[in-house]
């Protein structure tokens, strides 16, 4: 099948190369030439496993296009993804400016019939939006093009998106029409050769299932970071508090991890997104402001910590940081906590010294070059004379370090561990003293 893919963000690229690799013709398209040009040439915009190779090779074979002509585009395919970014605006509603756009573009330049298919994360009530756009568009030209919007959210996983995308546990299709749903099965035909992994809907309730979704993950964190903070002040440790509830089927060992917080493009912004629709229609959606607000405060928890064990003086201090990303397995550091932290250490006078696998070019973007931070090539050596060392993001690369030779390094033997890699009694045994999240104590 012909399809055109707008927009060549984290969401688009992934999708546009795997339906490519299931053996569909696919042009992407992107106002962005830059990006573009870069992909024609091999460069990829993101770090995500797997995906260089899959998009070079479907790119080789001719499967895969791309264009900064939308006209192209639009001629290209009967479907059409949009899959362009709707960042938070001001108020945390998301801003639907670049869909819109895009469905004006389809709108414009139609000449035969299209399946539009809204793959961003975008409110509910959305694709009636994009849908009066399009007719709006049409009207304007006179012309009666036949037309569907249908909403195909996406629920890959950063680090994992192109397995996540080639095997997805569910695909959720938000339409009334028959024809449609045809055509998003044949689409997806080698997903569901094994297992039918589609699930067809009305278009508001599968708008409102992305959302849901990634609501009830973010509960899950917050429930769990909210109970570390308990188990801290009552003597508990939190990891065995994990096994104990994670064992029972109900709830499961998944997404139960406590931490520093949770980050990324889309946690943060889709719970903020859902607050901000329940605010429109007047209801007061307390348990969706909680998630965010214990998330704000987690994120806070290391560096209270910190500042705590050094009496509150930090100045002149230098702070050894292993990861930097919002999770491993990416270089994307959106929302990460290990940015919240070093802004405030920074506001006290403290030095860091970062070390990250994938991260350490995307900080030197974001922050620039600054004498309170050094970016070094390997864990080791962000140790050597630092006060402390503080762990944000759980790469594996930090799973089994040497704590003698840590302890050896830093002039203060502490480790603020925020996802809770060792076991307390272990570091301790290295003589080192060891705060993780939920762990029974606190500074
Ligand atoms: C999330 C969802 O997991 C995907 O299903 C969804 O498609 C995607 O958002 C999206 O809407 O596009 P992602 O943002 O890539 O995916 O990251 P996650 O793996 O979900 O992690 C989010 C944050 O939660 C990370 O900061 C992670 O460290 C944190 N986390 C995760 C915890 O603190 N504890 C856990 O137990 C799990």
């Amino acid at each position: 099948m012909k399809v055109t893919v707008f927009g060549v963000g984290y969401v688009g690229l992934v999708q546009a190369a795997v339906l490519a690799d299931f053996g569909h013709d696919v042009v992407c398209v992107d106002v962005d030439s830059d990006k573009i040009n870069d992909l024609k040439n091999g460069i990829i915009p993101i770090y995500e496993p797997g995906l260089t190779s899959i998009v070079e090779r479907n790119y080789g074979e001719g499967r895969l296009g791309f264009t900064t002509d939308a006209v192209e585009g639009v001629r290209h395919a009967e479907i059409q993804f949009i899959a362009v970014g709707t960042p938070p605006d001001e108020d945390g509603a998301a801003d639907l400016k670049y869909v819109l756009a895009v469905a004006s573009t389809i709108a414009t330049h139609m000449t035969s019939k299209k399946i539009i298919v809204d793959k961003s994360t975008v409110p509910v009530g959305t694709a009636d939006k994009v849908l009066s756009q399009v007719s709006e568009v049409l009207a304007t030209r006179g012309e009666a093009i036949e037309h569907y919007v249908v909403s195909n959210p996406e629920f890959l996983k950063e680090g994992a998106a192109v397995n996540d995308c080639m095997r997805p546990d569910r695909i959720i299709i938000g339409t009334a029409s028959e024809y449609v749903k045809a055509q998003m099965r044949e689409l997806y035909a080698p997903c569901n050769r094994n297992h039918d992994r589609m699930i067809f809907m009305d278009v508001r309730s599968a708008e409102l299932t992305k959302y849901a979704a990634n609501c009830m993950l973010a509960t899950k964190i917050s429930f769990m970071n909210e109970i570390s903070r308990l188990a801290e002040y009552l003597g508990a440790d939190i990891e065995n508090v994990r096994r104990g509830i994670g064992s029972d089927e109900r709830i499961g060992y998944h997404f139960i991890y406590a931490g520093c917080g949770y980050g990324g493009s889309c946690f943060p912004k889709d719970v903020q997104a859902l607050v901000h629709t329940a605010n429109s229609i007047n209801y007061d959606a307390q348990l969706l402001k909680s998630v965010e607000a214990v998330n704000y405060r987690q994120k806070e928890v290391l560096f209270d910590r910190i500042s705590r064990y050094f009496a509150g003086d930090l100045s002149g201090k230098t702070i050894a940081l292993w990861g930097l990303s919002f999770k491993p397995k990416t270089d994307d550091m959106r929302e990460a906590t290990s940015r919240v932290l070093m802004e405030s250490l920074w506001e006290q006078g403290a030095k860091v010294r970062a070390y990250d696998p994938e991260a350490m070019e995307e900080t030197q973007r974001i922050y620039g070059c600054r004498e309170d931070l050094e970016l070094v090539g390997t864990k080791e050596s962000a140790l050597q004379g630092a006060d402390a060392l503080v762990i944000c993001t759980e790469w594996k690369a930090f799973w089994a370090p040497d704590f003698d030779q840590i302890k050896g390094a830093l002039r203060q033997p502490v480790i603020f561990d925020g996802r809770n890699l060792y076991d307390p009694q272990q570091v301790e045994r290295h003589g080192l003293a060891y705060y993780g999240i939920g762990r029974g104590r606190s500074v």
